[in-house]
């Protein structure tokens, strides 16, 4: 396209940055009155995406250890107007999430997020861990449905964030091929400390994966 002399191109770099796409695969994945798991609530803003893609007929469930997050949450759900009885708030763990989520979800979930360690503008000592969320990766692959994604957000610049993304990535790794199918999407070049990708989708759908790729 020319305007004014000059070609006009999309921004650079081009390609979804890390959080754009994992609401990408989300988007994909999550159809109006489904349910969906935010495992990190922080400030609600990945909370509010995901109901606005559940709807009013659907549910997220979100969980946040601090309680100035869950407030925050409910603060700009509220503020949106996203009805009532389409979330549900849980100041716990996300580790606690098969326990916290009534039976009668389990294994209909769509979608599960992990927008992994601290809240910017927060207190930063407050960070996912390793353990609490391989714990909860492993209860999250649980709920979700045949077909559903989990989508993990990794930041490696603070203390244990490396150690966290490794272990997320060795759990992958381990995962058999014909229950999940599992990607990583991050930059190769960068100097800095950029947050990659991780999703895992659940096997189970009317296709069966193509084990020759
Ligand atoms: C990067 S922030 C999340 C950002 C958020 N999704 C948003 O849209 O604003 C990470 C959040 O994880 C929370 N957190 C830390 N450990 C947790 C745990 N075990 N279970 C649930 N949340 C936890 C922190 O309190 C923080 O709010």
């Amino acid at each position: 396209m020319k305007a004014a002399g000059y070609t006009l191109r999309p921004p650079f770099p081009s390609m979804l940055r890390a959080v754009e796409f994992s609401h990408h695969l989300l988007r994909e994945h999550l159809f109006p009155g489904d349910m969906a798991i935010d495992a990190t609530a922080g400030n609600g803003h990945d909370t509010h995406f995901l109901a606005q893609l559940t709807g009013p007929d659907g549910m997220v469930y979100a969980f946040d250890v601090q309680g100035g997050a869950i407030a925050a949450t409910r603060q700009l759900l509220e503020r949106w107007g996203v009805p009532g009885d389409s979330w549900n708030l849980i100041h716990a763990g996300h580790e606690t999430m098969l326990e916290a989520i009534p039976a009668i979800w389990h294994g209909r979930a769509g979608a599960v997020l992990f927008n992994l360690g601290y809240l910017p503008g927060s207190d930063k000592s407050v960070t996912t861990g390793a353990a609490t969320t391989v714990a909860a990766i492993r209860a999250a692959l649980t709920l979700l449905r045949p077909g559903g994604i989990l989508v993990a957000v990794l930041y490696t610049a603070h203390p244990g964030g490396k150690e966290e993304a490794q272990a997320v990535l060795d759990f992958c790794a381990g995962m058999l091929p014909r229950e999940f199918h599992s990607i990583e999407y991050r930059t190769v070049n960068s100097r800095n400390h950029p947050p990659s990708v991780v999703a895992i989708e659940k096997a189970g759908t009317d296709m069966e994966p193509d084990y020759s790729i």
